[in-house]
């Protein structure tokens, strides 16, 4: 359509990206100890690959020489439809990662490779209040057109996209609850977080992801300091300010520093009149309020 979005498979997609999707679900080997972390854009991604990568790797590689410093935590945690499987459907060598292989994407449960199903890899999923994430979505969107994403918009017509469901991997209550509904069945393949939660508790939320993955802090970590550590590598100050994530792009469509706005809970209200707010919350009500899961 005219929004650069095509619908693939029950949600809306960037058209260019969907040969991506295909060579990635027709492709893609998983491994039992792969971990993917799964999400709708403006969730949270990049502040929870940031903290996977340094819990994952914190006895290879130090604090204070960690590739976090040099790199956007997107080139450390890559996304299949973005960056692995986006060479022209030349199938990637991925036999040179090193395990546990850290993967991410936008893609709906349902329209994952078989192989990440069948195998007894990890799936850490975030979510995030809507209305924020519509906010810091538009914000984005109006940073980054060459994908042809919705940009001219504005916020108001931005919420209807949204409560239509034809946002980028939308409709948002589909990503959602298809996540969702895994972990409540599957709760030791799919670990569900929620960004106002990473943010309330950073340091309880950390742990649990730890332990999921299978990393949990020692006594003598805990005693260390080492959370404490990784909480201030990854909090939202320092990777906004790192050189990296201040200038550069992340692909050549995006810039490193776009994924670092306000990084708060709420901001909705700034931007938000209260009747646009409350239609979102019908809508929210609506699909949501039957299946436990508060937004
Ligand atoms: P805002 O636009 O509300 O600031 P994603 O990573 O999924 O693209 O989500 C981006 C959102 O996460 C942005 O929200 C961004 O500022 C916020 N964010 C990025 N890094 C963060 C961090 N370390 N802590 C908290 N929020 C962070």
């Amino acid at each position: 359509g005219s929004s650069g979005l095509s619908f693939y498979q029950g949600f809306w997609c960037p058209s260019k990206i969907v040969p991506n999707i295909i060579s990635f679900q027709n492709h893609f080997k998983s491994h039992d100890q792969d971990i993917i972390l799964a999400s709708k854009p403006k969730s949270g991604t990049t502040w929870l690959k940031a903290l996977l990568f340094s819990i994952v790797n914190r006895a290879s590689t130090s604090i204070s020489n960690t590739p976090l410093l040099r790199s956007n935590p997107h080139e450390l945690v890559p996304f299949f439809e973005f960056t692995l499987y986006a060479n022209n459907n030349k199938i990637p060598d991925l036999s040179n990662i090193p395990f546990p292989r850290l993967f991410s994407t936008h893609i709906p449960y349902d329209s994952l490779s078989k192989s990440i199903k069948e195998s007894k890899c990890r799936i850490l999923y975030i979510c995030r209040n809507p209305l924020d994430t519509i906010v810091s979505h538009w914000h984005f969107a109006n940073q980054a057109d060459h994908l042809n994403l919705i940009s001219k918009w504005t916020l108001e017509e931005f919420v209807d996209v949204y409560c239509k469901g034809e946002e980028v991997f939308g409709p948002f209550w589909d990503h959602i609850l298809g996540y969702w509904k895994q972990g409540l069945e599957h709760p030791r393949k799919v670990m569900f977080f929620k960004y106002e939660d990473l943010k309330k508790d950073t340091k309880t939320q950390v742990r649990k992801l730890a332990e999921f993955v299978g990393y949990p802090f020692s006594m003598e970590e805990e005693s260390l300091g080492i959370v404490d550590e990784i909480l201030k590598l990854c909090s939202f100050k320092n990777l906004k300010d790192l050189d990296v994530n201040k200038h550069g792009k992340f692909m050549p469509y995006f810039e490193n520093k776009s994924y670092f706005r306000k990084g708060e809970v709420g901001d909705w209200v700034n931007h938000l009149s209260p009747t646009v707010a409350d239609q979102v919350e019908k809508l929210i009500h609506e699909k949501f309020s039957s299946s436990g899961l508060t937004l």
